[in-house]
């Protein structure tokens, strides 16, 4: 378990910081593109006025309550180019990752770059025996993330889930604290 204030992370081209609410109107930019919408199960299309506020909002109760880190991703000068989290159930030492990178920054390895410091985080600070993340399979860009994660595909969850009017296929991946460790090693 963390206590205290959320840390901020530091990777070789990103600084991973705690969401503060004048962030809202680029994360409602970025996040209101259709292709991130697109491919996330909880991110609505269009993205509505004032949801931003609410959802930054709720980071830091959920912070303090052992059951959720999310980070902005940002550059070193300070330009705010995604997101990323891990939500917690302490009960099981899990957690579930999802991020989100603003479309003019895709295929940079930022997402990569950005999920190894919350492994590291998880599986360090927070103690995690799993960290897990789900994409829908239509998705091979976030599967590849995963991959270079070293996470291990542990199978399909056939029509899992309803997005639009469509029901997904749904690839689950994992890496247990183990698995992290012998690859840090
Ligand atoms: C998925 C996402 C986060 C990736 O962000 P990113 O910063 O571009 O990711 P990275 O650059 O670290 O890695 C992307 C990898 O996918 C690969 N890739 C891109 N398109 C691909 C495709 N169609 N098929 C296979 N691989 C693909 C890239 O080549 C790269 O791999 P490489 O380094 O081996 O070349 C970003 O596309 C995104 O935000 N998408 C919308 C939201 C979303 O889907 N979030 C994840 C929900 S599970």
């Amino acid at each position: 378990m963390i206590s205290g204030a959320q840390p901020t992370l530091h990777t070789e081209r990103l600084v991973l910081r705690p969401f503060e609410l004048t962030d809202a109107p680029v994360v409602e930019k970025l996040a209101g593109e259709f292709a991130i919408a697109d491919t996330t199960l909880a991110i609505p299309h269009p993205y509505p006025d004032g949801a931003a506020e609410q959802w930054i909002s709720r980071h830091g109760p959920g912070f303090a309550a052992g059951t959720l880190a999310e980070y902005a991703i940002t550059t070193p000068d300070g330009a705010l180019i995604g997101d990323i989290g891990l939500f917690v159930n302490p009960s099981h030492a899990l957690a579930e990752l999802g991020y989100w990178v603003g479309v003019p920054f895709w295929g940079r390895g930022y997402a990569t770059e950005a999920g190894r410091a919350i492994l590291a985080l998880g599986f360090g600070a927070f103690q995690l025996h799993r960290i897990q993340a789900r994409y829908f399979i239509r998705n091979p860009s976030s599967g590849r993330v995963l991959e270079k994660l070293g996470m291990r595909r542990e199978g399909i969850h056939r029509k899992a889930v309803r997005k639009w009017d469509r029901f997904e296929d749904v690839a689950l991946c994992a890496s247990l604290v183990s698995e992290w460790r012998g690859s840090a090693a």
